[in-house]
């Protein structure tokens, strides 16, 4: 049976200031969603957050793009939004809902959309990822160290099924393209791309073999839709495992090395990506640094068992002390590069202002 996995997330309010949601906010959504699934609308679903972002993992039959499952996200957000955000006067309340009215398609309206339609196998392992204080290029290095590193995916080498490799979705997230590369043959072009991370994203990965759709991922920039700084776009993938795909220990190893990403502090600085349990995903230090959360559920009939938070687990702990080591270390840097991002990614700036305080007292230099 063809199922669709829809996960929708968006920065509606949080808690003394940026770093954490309530259990009301998930325990309206949930109500919503409960209801959605009461009618048929939906399959099933999981309501979660990471940081701030209030996440929503559903399963339904009505494919990619679905007028009615994005209507229901976006109705659940306002609602929570008008409902609990509000009420309590949470900070930033509604922050990412950037449009009066639904428009037909949640993607350009400001919350993040991960989705694809697939047919179910008779066993169905995914892995959802979300991640808080940070962009959807932060996807790029583990994607790639799990469909295109050999050093990383033994399977690549070693399993017949994966040995063909991989084709990667890439998008240039400002010109709005997208461009299909074969790894292992463009692995090259695939890096030379995605190595930039603020322009270049993964959109999704299909298997060469049999184009069975492997990962997804969120690909918008709220800054771009919006045309000014409003929040970061806190991202969201999932990844299908097993059977002629990397495993479940191949998909959540590449997050035992933190990587550094772009976002922290006002979306502004370089900071290591820390895996966190759900109950440690709160954006405190500097308001972060950034964090993911990886959720493992099977599909069954299109009903999500699960899931197991995947790194709650001691195997985590020397990433989540790395990260440390790294944040600690950033943040000596104070305001300087490459901890502060390059000016033109920096999401808050006051350098015009400054600038142009100065303008009559900058003198030629001889
Ligand atoms: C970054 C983020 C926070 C805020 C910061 C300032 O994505 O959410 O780091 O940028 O707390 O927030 P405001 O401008 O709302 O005071
Ligand atoms: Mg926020
Ligand atoms: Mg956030």
């Amino acid at each position: 049976m063809k199922v669709t996995l829809s996960v929708i997330k968006a920065d509606i309010g949080s808690l003394a200031g940026h770093h954490t949601v309530i259990p009301e906010q998930i325990e309206e959504a949930s109500k919503q969603l409960q209801n959605a699934k009461t009618s048929d609308l939906i399959n099933d679903f999981h309501v979660t957050h990471v940081g701030d972002d209030l996440e929503l993992i559903m399963t339904h039959k009505m494919g990619i793009d679905s007028k009615e499952i994005h209507k229901l996200a976006w109705d659940t957000f306002i609602h929570v939004t008008e409902n609990v955000s509000k009420k309590l006067n949470l900070y930033g309340a509604g922050q990412d809902l950037l449009s009066d009215a639904f428009s037909g398609n949640i993607k350009a309206m400001g919350p993040g959309v991960a989705e694809a339609e697939f047919e179910e196998r008779e066993s169905e392992p995914i892995v959802v990822f979300m991640a808080d204080k940070t962009e959807p290029g932060a996807w790029n290095n583990p994607l790639f160290r799990m469909f295109a590193d050999p050093f990383s995916t033994a399977g690549l080498v070693i399993d017949e099924s994966l040995h063909d490799g991989f084709v990667f979705r890439v998008m240039d997230v400002e010109q709005n393209k997208i461009v299909d590369l074969k790894t292992p043959e463009e692995s090259y072009d695939v890096l030379a791309l995605i190595g930039n991370t603020g322009r270049y994203v993964i959109h999704s990965i299909y298997s060469k073999k049999n184009n069975v759709l492997a990962a997804a991922a969120s690909t918008s920039r709220l800054a771009l839709i919006a045309g000014k700084y409003v929040g970061k776009d806190d991202p969201v993938c999932f990844v299908r495992a097993q059977h002629g795909l990397p495993a479940v220990g191949e998909i959540i190893d590449p997050f035992a090395f933190p990587h550094l990403v772009a976002g922290w502090m006002r979306g502004s600085h370089n900071g290591p990506l820390m895996p966190v349990s759900v109950k440690d995903a709160k954006c405190t230090r500097f308001d972060g640094p950034p964090r993911v959360v990886a959720l493992g559920f099977q599909l069954s009939g299109g009903m999500l068992v699960g899931p197991s938070d995947m790194f709650d687990d001691p195997a985590f702990d020397l990433a989540r002390s790395k990260s440390n080591e790294i944040a600690d270390y950033l943040r000596r840097q104070g305001p300087f590069m490459p901890a502060r991002l390059a000016s033109e990614e920096m999401e808050y700036t006051t350098l015009k202002t400054v600038l142009d305080k100065l303008k009559n007292r900058f003198e030629e230099s001889s």
